[in-house]
């Protein structure tokens, strides 16, 4: 395995405020924990991210902000030369993060008691954004066959002609780390559009797809699926700049604009902190060459990751990601019951995981690592890991 990349440099992050690592012990209950759960990474920005948010903080005032139209014209730019997906700048805004735009859409575009359909086992907030938001959600969970994720259409199509409006889509999908294809796009596209659903497409794992695999943004398969997808994106897992909170929201429809728009102006949210646009607009056009490494350098982790398993135990499987930087473990096959899994990795191979079973009840006996770290990192989980594997015989 290759161990010279500049990602392989372990930068220590405690005492940072940084959840990962900060806030472990009040999340695992327990100190020394190896902390592989919140998704972000522990690498650098790109240096010319760093370089602009200096240049930025020398000057001295911070006061409220302006979003240039520089951004934008480095956002679309970067969705045209990056995912072959050209919109009209006028289709883009940014909220602060994408689960807060998710939000904000939820209210925007329905009614308490409404029905908001969601794809399990999947990224949490997908549930507690239209749970706490007083919508009902349903569920239409992936069908899982040797280890490979797809949608169930046909009860997709159900749940649609029942009454269903919004369907909360993750692409890329966190966490089974599906890249979907086209012809999965296209048939959940056909569904929207036959039965005037609005598909809110978190892509904000778009960027990081490994190289067997291409993204493919829904809204850009035709201009008529386009009209029923609200698209949110973000520099924020791409560049690890999530604390900054700067995500990117593309709506081709005018109405579900100014839907947006007005739900935005509701909740006083549109507005960011002056150091993401900085950031964001660095990335965007100076970072191509530093997230071409580290998808080759996540693609590394995830072959070590493989390779480390097989040795240690056939009994935890990798379900093959096709891009993110999270993998899906499943552990079924250890005997240990789903409840008590992600503390036999807490306490006794002191190893952070998020528990399969907060992604839904389908994720009982899954376990998901986050591998956005140096490669030396996952190295030690895995000794930790076989030790305490070793311990339980
Ligand atoms: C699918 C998905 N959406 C949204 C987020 C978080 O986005 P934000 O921090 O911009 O709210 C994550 C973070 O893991 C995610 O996996």
């Amino acid at each position: 395995m290759g161990w010279q990349s500049s990602f392989d440099q372990i930068i220590d992050r405690c005492n940072t405020h940084c959840v990962k690592w900060d806030g472990a012990a009040e999340v695992f209950g327990q100190e020394d924990v190896l902390p592989m759960w919140v998704a972000d990474m522990d690498f650098n920005a790109p240096e010319a991210v760093l370089e602009a948010i200096k240049e930025r903080a020398s000057h001295g005032i911070y006061g409220y902000g302006h979003t240039p139209a520089s951004l934008s014209e480095a956002v679309v730019t970067w969705l045209k030369t990056r995912h072959n997906w050209a919109i009209d700048p006028a289709w883009l805004s940014h909220s602060p993060g994408v689960v807060a735009g998710l939000s904000t859409a939820i209210l925007a575009l329905t009614k308490p008691g409404d029905q908001i359909v969601i794809q399990p086992p999947v990224y949490p907030p997908f549930r507690s954004v239209g749970e706490s938001n007083g919508r009902v959600v349903v569920e239409n969970p992936l069908l899982e066959e040797n280890g490979r994720y797809t949608m169930n259409l046909a009860e997709l199509e159900e749940i649609f002609r029942s009454g269903a409006k919004v369907l909360v889509f993750c692409s890329p999908h966190n966490p089974v780390g599906r890249v979907w294809s086209k012809p999965e796009l296209l048939a959940l596209g056909e569904l929207a559009m036959k039965y005037g659903v609005t598909v809110l497409s978190d892509e904000i794992w778009a960027d990081l797809v490994f190289q067997t695999h291409k993204h493919i943004s829904l809204a850009s398969l035709s201009p008529e699926i386009g009209e029923r997808v609200i698209t949110f994106m973000a520099p924020s897992k791409t560049f690890n700049l999530a604390g900054l909170y700067l995500s990117n929201v593309i709506i081709q429809n005018e109405e579900l604009r100014d839907k947006f728009a007005a739900q935005v102006g509701a909740l006083a949210q549109g507005h960011l902190n002056v150091f993401a646009p900085v950031a964001a607009e660095a990335a965007y056009r100076k970072g191509q060459a530093w997230l071409d490494e580290l998808i080759a350098y996540l693609e590394g982790n995830v072959a070590y990751v493989k390779a480390e398993l097989a040795k240690i135990t056939p009994k935890i499987k990798v379900v093959e990601p096709e891009g993110t930087f999270v993998t899906w473990l499943d552990c079924r096959e250890l005997g240990i019951p789903p409840e008590e899994l992600n503390q036999f990795f807490v306490q006794e191979a002191k190893i952070g995981f998020n528990d399969g079973i907060m992604f839904g009840s389908e994720g009982a006996g899954f376990q998901r690592m986050n591998i956005g770290c140096p490669r030396s990192l996952i190295g030690k989980a895995m000794e930790r890991m076989a030790k305490a594997l070793e311990n339980r015989k």
